[in-house]
């Protein structure tokens, strides 16, 4: 296999990202492409002269492929994953994977038997600034991490009804969440608490308008996460502030960081596509038939949903500690 034959569900708005990604690369052809909304599958199909579907089980029952990139909102996971698997391709999927937990833990299931290469959609892991960041802090004392991210609403019609995107925290802030478990290894329990009240007029809006969220690793470090969704001004896409021993570091999503200590400062920014890699990384896997090559296989993003899932559980309970079991 010289190229990895690619089918798409969903053709919105992350799907635009990834068709980007695959102009751009020789290692894929986009050869189906499937949206039940017909003008976006047929949009999409046009600009890769591929096949358009409304059903994705017909995309799957007639095109030979390889691979699936599944772009659907948060709720419609609704075993289109399990089908893939069933037919020997390999599996990349958006962020949240699921609402279901349960589900998530029958994909993961499945791509181990079936043996296929998986990724989910953690381009932050890409940023080329981050294992910079990671070797510094694994030779520090680290005693605590103050992280927070602040935006205003998603324009998308699903994101403001929890029984779609499961709210801020699982939908959008599992990016942060999911690299600071990168960063800092696994958490083991969690608790949180929200308000609502600051977001007004908006029809159908039942999500948490801002949380703060406390976790405790497995190393003993105690990190802090607050979040937001009612300022359009957008002061923070997700910095994290930690304090070391010695000293402390300022990193923010997009890979600026700041190191310091008495004598000391060491400043930087990211400069790599980070979104293009991270596509590049999964067809490499597929070419190279190397899962190590993904930074963000499925199982993995498996405990960065248990643990959005798990604070946003909390929330619900008014705060009470959830354990997370990584299982
Ligand atoms: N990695 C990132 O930074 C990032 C950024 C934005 C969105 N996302 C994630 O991507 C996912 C999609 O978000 P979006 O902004 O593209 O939403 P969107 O609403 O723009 O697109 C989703 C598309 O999926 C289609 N769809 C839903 N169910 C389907 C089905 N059964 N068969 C075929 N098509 C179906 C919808 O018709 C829609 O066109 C979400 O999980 C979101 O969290 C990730």
């Amino acid at each position: 296999m010289d190229k990895v034959r690619v089918g798409f569900i969903g053709c919105g708005g992350i799907a635009q990202y990834h068709f980007g990604h695959m102009e751009k690369t020789s290692k894929a052809r986009v050869v189906a492409v499937c949206d039940k909304i017909a003008d976006r599958a047929e949009a999409a199909a046009k600009r890769f002269q591929a096949k358009p579907y409304t059903v994705y089980a017909d995309m799957l029952d007639k095109e030979k492929l390889d691979a699936v990139f599944v772009c659907v909102e948060p709720s419609a996971h609704d075993g289109m994953e399990l089908m893939a698997i069933e037919k020997g391709l390999h599996l990349f999927v958006q962020k949240p994977m699921s609402l279901s937990m349960a589900y998530a833990r029958k994909v993961r299931a499945a791509l181990a038997k079936a043996k296929r290469i998986s990724a989910v959609g953690f381009q932050c892991r890409y940023v080329d600034t981050l294992p910079r960041v990671k070797a510094w802090l694994a030779g520090e004392q680290i005693g605590m991490v103050s992280c927070f991210r602040l935006g205003g609403l998603p324009m998308v019609w699903w994101w403001r009804q929890r029984r779609h995107s499961g709210g801020q925290v699982i939908e959008q802030t599992i990016h942060n969440y999911d690299v600071l478990r990168y960063l800092l290894g696994e958490v083991t329990a969690v608790s949180g608490m929200a308000r609502e009240g600051i977001v007004t007029g908006v029809p159908d809006y039942d999500t948490e308008d801002a949380s703060a969220v406390t976790m405790h690793f497995k190393s003993g470090v105690v990190a802090t996460m607050t979040t937001g969704c009612f300022s359009p001004a957008g002061f923070g896409n997700g910095d994290f502030l930690v304090y070391t021993r010695e000293g402390q570091m300022t990193y923010g999503l997009g890979g600026a960081f700041k190191i310091q200590k008495k004598d000391l400062l060491i400043e930087g920014k990211a400069g790599n596509d980070y979104g293009q890699e991270c596509d590049e990384a999964f067809l490499d896997a597929i070419l190279e038939n190397d899962q190590d090559l993904v930074l963000s296989p499925y199982a993995d993003a498996c405990k960065s949903l248990e643990l959005v899932i798990g604070a946003t559980e909390s929330m619900r309970r008014g705060g009470e500690l959830i354990a997370l079991t990584g299982k």
